[in-house]
């Protein structure tokens, strides 16, 4: 099934956001929708580039405006010129979607202090970096509104094997998303989330599931709707949470991931693999249980 977008024309006229990450993967299929809408989008990333042919390739599919900026969340300075950079162009920033990630699958014990911190510095301190300067920028000019998105993972609440540092950085980006929430309604500023199970992308794929992986662990056979997500999916749900219509959400963290998390977690749900028939003695042997 084809998905499309469910906003009307130019729900998002006059906007402007911000999103890290852009020129790939889920961060690309959120700029594209709220360009559909009428936002002004700014994409950045390590790799102008990249982010010069999405950018390019956007605004020909949809006749919005992206502006690509280099910007490596790592380094501070970078982050401080970016922000900069946009609101000379646009004047006003009205939305953040911290989307920007580094991942990759190993056993912990085979990692070096270097391998951690690298993962943490993009997804935790990127954040929080990027959070900050919009932030900063806003409360000092009392702007009305303000809605920051942070991508999650479902196992930022859960936790996972293999992606110690990427869980250990999502459940911090989590914590944060929930604390300011609260502390900066005061400035009109919204925080909310997205925790996605598996969304195809290539930079996901190649880090997660390389080569014949991507085969033996088949993400969308296992998933209970037996599909992996389709990106205008995550997109819709991106554009609600940073539109006017979600104002009283704050704080939330979407799980958008066909019901795959719980699958894993209710004690009783291995039981899906017995048929009909086996039902039927089964059902017969629990009724003639008597007494204790
Ligand atoms: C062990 C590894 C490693 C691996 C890198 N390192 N890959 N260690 N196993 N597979 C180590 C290196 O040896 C080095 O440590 C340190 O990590 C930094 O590596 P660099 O290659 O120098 O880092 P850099 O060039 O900055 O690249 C960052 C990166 C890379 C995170 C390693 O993968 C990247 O650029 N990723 C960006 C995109 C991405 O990851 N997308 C996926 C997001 S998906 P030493 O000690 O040797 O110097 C996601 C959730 C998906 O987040 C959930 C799906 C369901
Ligand atoms: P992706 O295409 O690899 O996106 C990651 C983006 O982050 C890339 O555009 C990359 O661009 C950028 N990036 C990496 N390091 C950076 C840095 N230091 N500074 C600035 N930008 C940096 O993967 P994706 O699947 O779309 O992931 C997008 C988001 O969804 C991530 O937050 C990820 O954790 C989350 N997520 C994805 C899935 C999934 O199934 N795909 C599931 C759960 C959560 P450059 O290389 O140009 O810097």
């Amino acid at each position: 099934m084809q998905h499309t977008g469910m906003f009307k024309e130019n729900a998002f006229a006059g906007k402007t956001a911000i999103i890290t990450g852009g020129g790939t993967g889920l961060g690309k299929a959120m700029a594209k929708y709220l360009m559909e809408l009428g936002a002004k989008v700014v994409i950045t990333s390590r790799k102008m580039d990249v982010l010069e042919k999405t950018s390019k390739e956007l605004e020909a599919e949809t006749g919005g405006v992206c502006f690509p900026i280099a910007c490596d969340v790592r380094e501070h300075l970078q982050i401080t010129q970016m922000v900069d950079t946009a609101i000379q162009k646009f004047g006003q920033i009205d939305i953040l979607i911290n989307n920007a990630a580094g991942n990759f699958i190993s056993p912990t014990e085979r990692l070096s202090a270097r391998a951690f911190g690298v993962i943490i510095d993009i997804v935790l301190k990127g954040t929080v970096n990027c959070t900050m300067e919009l932030a900063k920028h806003w409360i000092n000019n009392k702007q009305t509104k303000a809605k920051v998105l942070n991508i999650v993972t479902t196992y930022a609440e859960t936790g996972s094997a293999f992606v110690v540092p990427s869980a250990t950085a999502k459940a911090g980006v989590l914590a944060m998303t929930r604390s300011l929430a609260v502390e900066w309604a005061k400035y009109n500023i919204w925080f909310n989330a997205i925790a996605p199970g598996p969304f195809p992308t290539k930079g996901a794929w190649d880090r997660l599931l390389p080569g014949e992986m991507a085969k033996k662990f088949d993400l969308g056979a296992r998933n209970p709707l037996k599909r992996v997500g389709d990106h205008q999916e995550l997109a819709n749900l991106a554009a609600y949470l940073v539109s006017d219509f979600s104002d009283y959400v704050n704080g939330e963290c979407v799980t958008i991931d066909g019901g795959e998390w719980l699958q894993g977690a209710g004690q009783f749900n291995l039981l899906n693999q017995i048929d009909s028939s086996q039902w039927d003695m089964i059902e017969q042997i629990v009724k003639n249980v008597k007494g204790s």
